[in-house]
């Protein structure tokens, strides 16, 4: 494959591609009243089937072709990515993907994003095939309500003993992605604050989108970030950390006394486009080039059509090209309108 590019690809309005979330299930084993909630997502629901998703090689292959554009982080997400069979074997085979060096493009960072119910059992297998990090998602630190969110009966300990067992195999940094809802768990806000910091992990509150069409979302429910800011700030001394990269995704905040960072993604009061460098790949290997598409270009016809990597690259820098999403930015005040991507097809 050719890989080093003359000129970087950049979209309509100037953005590279620098991430990739490869989707690799739209199943998932929680029921998140936000993103899957069980009158939608239930028995009855016709979800992927097994030999339509892309198998590892077809993956992997696409996966090395965005590096070859530009990608230099790639995240597994879902669903819920662990309940994908053998998920190790795919890790393994995307880093091998070569770092970047001063004059090729390469993979820089491999992460997974779970709901860490299946973590204990999966970690150590995870970070032996050459996962370096991961961000599990929680959303409250007591039974009743964790029960009540993700509409199940699995106790929130599996949870929290997942992100010990990551921890234990070494998989750092963990980080938590929590989305607040008001009058659902932002009364926990500190709760889940004082907890991470003296767990040792960074956590991220997400402000609640409106993602897809089934979630009921409401922006009242949206707790927003400046308030999140204000309320941590009222119980800890904390100050603005100055982004390490561009295009990242949350505003953070140092604890002053040491006790590590905190983060807010402001993706709806403070939306983020202007800097938005990455592309979606769903489970069907439909290419999305933002998380409020209605549709995404269908590179698995063309992989399993015969397509070589030339033409494959050729196909995703023509999409990249003609990209000129800014949904966040564009949100009507009432929300967005119009048909969208489902966030458990996507990943998030
Ligand atoms: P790190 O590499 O760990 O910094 O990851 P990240 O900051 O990209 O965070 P992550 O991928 O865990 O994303 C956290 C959450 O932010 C996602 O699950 C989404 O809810 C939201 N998010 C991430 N990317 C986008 C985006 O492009 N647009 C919008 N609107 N929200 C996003
Ligand atoms: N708004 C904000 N975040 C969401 N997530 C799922 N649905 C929504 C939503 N409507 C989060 C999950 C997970 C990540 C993939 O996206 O909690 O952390
Ligand atoms: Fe599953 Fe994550 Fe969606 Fe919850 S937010 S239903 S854990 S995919
Ligand atoms: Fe990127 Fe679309 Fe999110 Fe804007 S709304 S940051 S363009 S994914």
């Amino acid at each position: 494959m050719e890989s080093s590019v003359a000129s970087p690809l950049l979209d309509r309005l100037g953005r590279p591609v620098r991430d990739l979330r490869l989707s690799v299930t739209d199943r998932c084993n929680l029921r998140c009243r936000y993103c899957m909630p069980r009158e939608v997502f239930g028995p009855e629901y016709a979800f992927l089937e097994r030999d339509e998703l892309l198998r590892f090689e077809e993956l992997t292959r696409l996966a090395r072709i965005f590096v070859g554009l530009g990608v230099r982080k790639l995240r597994l997400t879902g669903g819920e990515p662990l309940l994908r069979r053998d998920l190790p074997d795919l890790v393994a085979a995307l880093s091998a993907i070569p770092a970047p060096t001063e004059d090729q493009p390469g993979l820089a960072d491999l992460a997974l994003t779970t709901n860490g119910v299946l973590l204990r059992r999966f970690a150590p297998a995870l970070a032996e095939a050459g996962l370096r990090r991961i961000t599990v998602s929680l959303d409250a630190l007591d039974d009743a309500t964790f029960r009540q969110l993700a509409d199940t009966n699995a106790p929130v300990g599996t949870v929290l003993d997942g992100i010990v067992a990551a921890r234990e195999a070494g998989l750092d940094p963990v980080k938590i992605n929590c989305v607040l809802q008001r009058g659902v768990n932002d009364g926990r806000l500190e709760e889940l604050a004082g907890w991470a910091r003296d767990t040792g992990v960074t956590l991220r509150f997400i402000e609640f989108m409106d993602v897809g069409t089934t979630n009921g979302w409401l922006r009242d429910r949206m707790v927003p970030a400046a308030e999140v800011a204000e309320r941590i700030a009222a119980r800890w001394a904390i100050e603005p950390v100055e982004p390490t990269h561009h295009g990242e995704v949350a505003e953070r905040y140092r604890y002053l006394d040491g006790a590590g960072e905190v983060g807010i993604i402001a993706s709806v009061s403070r939306p983020f486009c202007g800097d938005c460098t990455r592309a979606r790949l769903s489970a069907v290997g439909e290419l999305y080039t933002c998380l409020f598409a209605a549709r995404g270009t269908d590179l698995r016809a063309l992989v399993r059509g015969g397509a070589s990597d030339g033409e494959l690259t050729a196909a995703v820098a023509a999409v990249w090209s003609a990209r000129s999403d800014r949904a966040s930015e564009l949100r009507a005040e009432a929300g967005l309108s119009g048909p969208r991507v489902e966030m458990s097809y996507i990943g998030g």
